[in-house]
């Protein structure tokens, strides 16, 4: 194991993560004396405008993926169209390897329960939805009891804390789909229809929820607005790095010694990262692993310096994604990892564009193929053309994500494809298991 030295420690920058360790964080009277709801007390004295150009000018970008710039989806939000407007936080959390929003939720629920009341405040909505995974029962009920405490106090309901301003706040647990946490599929399931992307345009800022104008945020996104409104963009913008501001709760699992939460600067780099895991886990080197959930490319050993951010990641030939870094070992392999995530998203698919539907299905029996022992070199082939019918040919970013690993493994690691084919590697599925590879 090894101990982090102290210039690796100062890399942490507990803001999102702060309260996760005092006892009994979930609830609001601990909430309270640790800055809990100051800053919704802040920003109800502001004009909403302000608290937009505010996080405009704090450079927040999304923490669901894609990194879009928070304030100027905000500020898509038509103002005195006579619509309502909603707030719909993205709490679903599906992408594997990604753990941030459910610890969030579960350990400091009104962190997100205040950044709900400022943000929709901004937009000028009177009811927001906190869209969340059913599976996630534990972090539900934690969230729900916040709802309810906030509730009880006067920061949620009508005219909270006397400013003429009112909110209505639901939880919503969705039934368990990775499609539900795309953000147009996310708005159907939540209006009772089976959860499927929309075509976009028009866009969720115009035509969301119920048709009305809508802002779709992640939860790291929603929760990172109180500590905003009462540091100020500068603070915010004094972490992480020019393009990509604030701090980052990568998640750090697989094959290393302490696993879980760490909250930098963005811009860290793995190596700082494993240096604050405890390393690898003895008898493992490091191989391969994702730098933002399995829809990221993967990358390897020669990446441990790449800046985390969205630019640096990006340059490397990847995605930050959802920040979560999964860590595979020289006793690991990529083709078999490649494939229990093409399992994931084959299974996933939603089936509504022909590329994705089919070309996954088609996938999974290649890769049978090939770890049963019985692949052939024109299988590496196929696989890459079907990618590149899939890539920008789906209806929606599930099909491009699924890509991800196979491109980049076949890059990094083709010669472990060549062993399973030509015989080098004992095959690790049987033949009972390749039912259907042909
Ligand atoms: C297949 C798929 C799954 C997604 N799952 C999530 C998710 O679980 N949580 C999330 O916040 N964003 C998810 N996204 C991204 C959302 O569509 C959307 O970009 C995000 O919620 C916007 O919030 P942000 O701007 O705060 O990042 C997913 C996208 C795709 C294509
Ligand atoms: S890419 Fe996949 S998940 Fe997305 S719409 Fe097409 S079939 Fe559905």
């Amino acid at each position: 194991m090894t101990t982090p030295r102290p210039e690796t420690l100062a890399k942490l920058t507990p803001v999102l993560t702060k309260r996760w360790l005092s006892p009994d964080a979930w609830q609001i009277g601990t909430y309270e004396q640790l800055d809990g709801y100051a800053a919704l007390r802040k920003a109800l004295k502001a004009h909403p405008d302000d608290l937009i150009q505010l996080i405009k000018d704090s450079g927040l970008r999304g923490r669901g993926g894609a990194g879009f710039p928070t304030g100027l989806k905000w500020g898509f939000i038509p103002q005195g169209d006579g619509k309502p407007h909603y707030l719909v936080v993205n709490a679903d959390e599906g992408e594997p390897g990604t753990c941030k929003d459910l610890p969030l939720m579960t350990h400091d629920p009104h962190a997100l329960v205040e950044g709900v009341i400022i943000a929709s405040y901004a937009i000028r909505a009177s009811r927001a939805y906190i869209y969340i995974r059913g599976e996630a029962v534990h972090a539900a009920r934690r969230l729900r009891n916040a709802v309810q405490e906030a509730y009880d106090k006067g920061y949620l309901g009508r005219n909270i804390l006397r400013s003429g301003y009112d909110l209505e706040l639901v939880v919503h647990s969705g039934a368990g789909a990775y499609i539900c946490g795309e953000e147009t599929a996310l708005l159907d399931s939540l209006e009772g229809f089976r959860g499927q992307p929309r075509l976009r345009p028009p866009f969720p800022a115009t035509h969301g929820l119920y048709a009305s104008p809508t802002v779709v945020n992640n939860v790291g996104t929603i929760a990172s607005v109180p500590p905003i409104v009462l540091g100020g963009a500068d603070w915010w913008k004094s972490m992480g790095t020019e393009k990509s501001s604030g701090p980052m709760i990568y998640s750090l699992s697989g094959r290393v010694v302490n696993p879980g939460q760490y909250e930098c600067s963005m811009g860290v780099t793995l190596r700082e990262l494993l240096e604050l895991a405890g390393g690898m886990q003895p008898g493992h080197n490091l191989r391969f692993w994702t730098p933002g959930g399995s829809s990221t490319p993967l990358l390897a050993a020669e990446h441990l310096d790449v800046p985390l951010d969205f630019e640096g990641v990006a340059a490397a030939g990847s995605i930050l994604g959802t920040t979560a870094t999964q860590i595979f070992s020289d006793q690991d392999c990529p083709v078999y990892a490649t494939y229990r995530w093409l399992e994931f998203y084959h299974h996933e698919s939603c089936g509504k564009c022909t590329p994705c539907r089919e070309g996954n299905y088609w996938m999974v029996r290649v890769y049978r193929r090939i770890l049963a022992g019985q692949g052939t070199h024109e299988d590496l082939d196929t696989l890459l053309d079907t990618c590149d019918n899939i890539l920008g040919r789906s209806f929606c970013g599930l099909g491009d994500g699924a890509t991800s690993s196979v491109t980049s493994s076949l890059k990094y690691f083709k010669q472990d494809y060549l062993d399973y084919i030509e015989g080098r590697t004992a095959p690790k599925l049987s033949d009972k298991q390749l039912v259907g590879a042909h």
